[in-house]
């Protein structure tokens, strides 16, 4: 894995030292309609930005497709820019994932940097080298692999997130704590998240994102233990699939919630993942992240939407399951019966 995770204390002199480590020609930053206005504002007065050029696209997932891609490739080519040009991708994981796909296809990839300004973002998006866009009514279905030459975590961001985007992070932190061990869970459990200790979420940013940062290192492409880092994501992915078709908004982390929430019960009932504590997980994830509704007639789209996860192999759905909190347990199936016992609980429940 090429990139440099820096945990941010001076925001400008850390990103000129990531700007000066990039031999460039000519220097982008991709913005969206949010962090043009909320983000950009705090580095654009920075000398390393002096003359960068600008491109800034729709911001939600919504813009997360071919077309704005496109509008990233064209302001390129119009700008001028070469193969030595150089793209910092300024916001959430939409920028991030988008930004980093158009940099690697661009005249077959330019280096990019990363400045997530969500939680979200800055725990999981942007580190690790998953690009792309949404595409056919499915998330993330066209992309590359390639990581940023360097990814900065500033906390200065995180004080502009409102409450729910704080908790879509931090659905992936509590997945990094369950992947790790017991302490790192049980702090994730007791952190007030509805009024935050920023200084002490910063320190919380870093011990997760090298959850992340290990499995990465020991697998960049997903082909065995990475996979560890789609726990509750095989029901995310669907959740918010059916969400999209139904015009339904929910963010990334609240269906991760859910998805972790019914992947863990099926870890009990399949892998002897300890009840106690899936129940403490299910009562933090009702009390923060609400619930997810669905009916009987929804199954079977469910069940359908299961069926595009790109861990799937010869159409047998793949989901990482749990033995205990850091006994990971990947390549794991379910039958149709199991995976319609687990949407009749969380249903009921
Ligand atoms: N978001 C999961 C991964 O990067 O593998």
């Amino acid at each position: 894995m090429k990139q440099k995770v820096i945990l941010v204390e001076n925001l400008e002199r850390e990103l000129t030292a990531a700007i000066n480590e990039v031999p460039h020609d000519k220097l982008f930053v991709l913005t969206d309609t949010t962090t043009v206005q909320l983000c950009w504002p705090l580095v654009k007065k920075f000398e390393c930005m002096r003359g960068a050029m600008m491109i800034t696209i729709g911001s939600t997932d919504e813009a997360k497709n071919l077309n704005s891609l496109a509008e990233v490739w064209a302001a390129l080519q119009l700008g001028g820019a070469s193969r030595h040009s150089l793209l910092v991708n300024l916001g959430g994981g939409m920028v991030t994932d988008l930004g980093g796909f158009a940099a690697s296809t661009f005249k077959r990839g330019i280096a990019y940097i990363n400045i997530p300004t969500t939680l979200l973002s800055q725990v999981d998006a942007s580190v690790g080298g998953k690009t792309g866009i949404n595409f056919g009514g499915l998330k993330n279905e066209i992309g590359v692999f390639n990581c940023a030459e360097s990814v900065l975590l500033s906390g200065e961001f995180l004080r502009t997130l409102d409450s729910e985007n704080i908790l879509s992070g931090y659905a992936e932190m509590l997945k990094h704590g369950l992947l790790d061990k017991c302490e790192h869970l049980t702090s994730l459990l007791a952190f007030d998240i509805e009024n935050p200790d920023y200084a002490k979420l910063v320190g919380m940013v870093g011990e997760s994102v090298a959850v992340k940062e290990g499995v990465v290192t020991a697998d960049p492409t997903e082909k065995g233990i990475r996979k560890a880092l789609n726990l509750g994501h095989t029901v995310g992915h669907a959740i918010e699939s059916l969400a999209l078709r139904e015009k339904r908004t929910v963010l990334h982390g609240y269906a991760v919630a859910w998805g972790i929430v019914m992947e863990l019960y099926l870890s009990v009932r399949k892998c002897g993942f300890p009840s106690d504590v899936f129940h403490q997980i299910e009562t933090f994830v009702k009390e923060h992240y609400g619930r997810f509704g669905y009916e009987c007639k929804h199954y079977n789209e469910l069940y359908e939407l299961m069926t595009h996860d790109k861990k799937n192999q010869g159409g047998i759905i793949n989901f990482t399951l749990m033995g205990g909190v850091g006994d990971i347990r990947i390549n794991q199936s379910a039958t149709k019966a199991e995976i319609e016992e687990m949407l009749d609980y969380y249903r009921e429940n």
